[in-house]
């Protein structure tokens, strides 16, 4: 993996740009003007740049945008040789690295990322993906590509301008590698507000805590699916939102962080996580995100997590803990066993199914 996280960006840019033919330069359009213009100060001393804004969010991974990035490197005459940076959340970086990876079978990619889901996660690691449309509803990151970055440049001040729900969406993906690492970075990030001041000092290591495990595991063929705590039933609770036309649509990191909820509790039962432990961390966590007004009932969580991309042979695999820093990621779900769990714990929340 010959990637890695800059925090000196402008710097590698530009050596990592020197006799390329074109800088393609694909960025958020909710992003402040002024952030794609240094870029493009730092590009057209080397190359000529091209910029091509799309307004991030869920909703652009899809094959229609993805032709809308192909049409528009070929119409500006982009080559082999040509660059393509992503400059937004983790949405503009899993479209624009799917692009990049597949145009003219792949052409050199930078991810500037925008987002605090973005710094720790969505840049690192070189997973891309868009979401299928398909005729029973959204199947999130179904097709996408490994494809490293040759940088990821971390620049903590695009964070000025973010929204504060998606700063906390941050801290949900944050929470995951805190659970997944524990010690003393899981107590640091206990003592954080989940806020934009108290995240900002924990971002970078939160960050490296990934890079080091997809380092050992670049094709996740093992160690890496720790990466999907909380993710199995969080990814499951997204797509509903996804599909549906009303109640509330949660933010990545949120969703999350409500399979990591559920994740704890079934730990206690199938790995003996500390239960005390476990209520303490669930009390902090649900205090942070909040209740939902409404959640999913068993049968349509069932269904998406059937679909989950991880699964094998027919089999819904989860990420469990033992301890803080000791997850186990071959546990399989039982339908019978998961109703009964999911149904309790809806009621434990006081919250009702559509
Ligand atoms: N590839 C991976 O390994 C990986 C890992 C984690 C998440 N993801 C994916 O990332 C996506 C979530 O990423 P996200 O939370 O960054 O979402 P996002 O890209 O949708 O960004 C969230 C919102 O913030 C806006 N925004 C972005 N940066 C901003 C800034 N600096 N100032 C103002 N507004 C800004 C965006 O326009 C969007 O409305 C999901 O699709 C998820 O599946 C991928
Ligand atoms: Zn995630």
């Amino acid at each position: 993996m010959n990637s890695y996280i800059s925090t000196s960006w402008k710097e590698e840019l530009e050596r990592l740009i020197q006799g390329k033919s074109l800088v393609f330069l694909l960025a958020d359009s909710n992003l402040p003007d002024s952030y794609s213009r240094d870029i493009i100060k730092v590009c057209n001393m080397e190359t000529k740049t091209h910029l091509f804004k799309i307004k991030g969010g869920e909703e652009i991974k899809t094959h229609h945008h993805l032709i809308l990035i192909y049409n528009e490197l070929d119409r500006v005459g982009a080559d082999r040789e040509s660059v393509c940076i992503c400059l937004g959340g983790g949405t503009i970086s899993d479209l624009g690295g799917f692009a990049a990876s597949t145009y003219k079978r792949g052409i050199d990619l930078v991810i500037l990322p925008t987002t605090v889901v973005g710094m720790v996660d969505a840049a690192i690691g070189g997973k891309n993906g868009i979401n299928v449309q398909s005729k029973v509803g959204i199947l999130k990151n179904q097709i996408g590509t490994f494809y490293q970055p040759k940088l990821t440049g971390i620049d903590l001040k695009w964070l000025g301008s973010l929204p504060t729900d998606e700063v906390k969406s941050g801290w949900g993906e944050m929470l995951k590698h805190a659970l997944l690492t524990g010690g003393p970075h899981l107590e640091q990030f206990k003592n954080a507000e989940p806020n934009l001041a108290s995240l900002t000092p924990l971002i970078i290591d939160s960050g490296n805590i990934k890079e080091g495990i997809v380092r050992r595991d670049v094709k996740e063929k093992g160690e890496r699916a720790i990466l999907n705590l909380g993710h199995t039933i969080g990814h499951a609770i997204e797509s509903l939102d996804l599909d549906s036309s009303h109640g509330s649509k949660s933010k990545h990191g949120i969703a999350i962080a409500w399979g990591i909820v559920f994740t704890l509790e079934v730990s206690v039962m199938k790995m003996g996580f500390n239960d005390a432990l476990a209520k303490e961390l669930i009390k902090w966590i649900v205090d942070i995100i909040g209740s939902r007004e409404e959640i999913w009932g068993s049968d349509a969580v069932w269904f998406k997590m059937c679909k989950d991309k991880k699964n094998t042979n027919g089999n819904v695999k989860d990420v469990l803990l033992r301890n803080p820093g000791d997850a186990d990621w071959g546990f399989t779900w039982e339908r019978e066993e998961f109703t009964i769990l999911w149904e309790q714990f809806r009621e434990r929340y006081e919250l009702t199914s559509f």
